[in-house]
């Protein structure tokens, strides 16, 4: 963790069952999702690197959220995105879960964007 890594206490999410999601819409510039796949927490930026769309308005399956615009797929576990139409990743953030309960470290080194044609996404912002 640097010095400028901001952590964030999220409470208690034990009622997030496996399949299930939570957005924070008020935790770093985007927000961010929260979701349990296979037991783990993940949090993710909601912004798809696409087009700015909050990926908590699309769908979760097995490690998988897509985005509700266009389709673009992204990894939770490390923000890696599947394909077109998203040319790069998303942000990705460590989580731990405690009986105290869950806090998530945006990191400045959670960046999962690899350039290229991801700038040209905030050309088409929609929200
Ligand atoms: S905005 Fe997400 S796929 Fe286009």
């Amino acid at each position: 963790m640097s010095d400028s890594d901001e952590t964030v206490e999220l409470g208690d999410l034990s009622d997030l069952a496996d399949g299930e999601m939570r957005c924070f819409e008020d935790v770093g510039d985007y927000g961010i999702v929260v979701c349990r796949a296979a037991g783990t927490l993940h949090a993710v930026i909601d912004n798809c690197s696409h087009a700015d769309t909050p990926l908590s308005e699309g769908r979760f399956r097995g490690h998988t959220i897509t985005c509700p615009l266009h389709g673009a797929q992204f990894d939770v576990r490390d923000g890696s995105h599947a394909g077109p139409p998203a040319f790069e990743g998303v942000d990705v953030y460590p989580v731990s879960e405690t009986d105290d309960g869950v806090v998530v470290t945006l990191t400045t080194s959670a960046g999962n964007r690899d350039g290229g044609y991801g700038e040209v996404g905030a050309r088409f912002r929609t929200r």
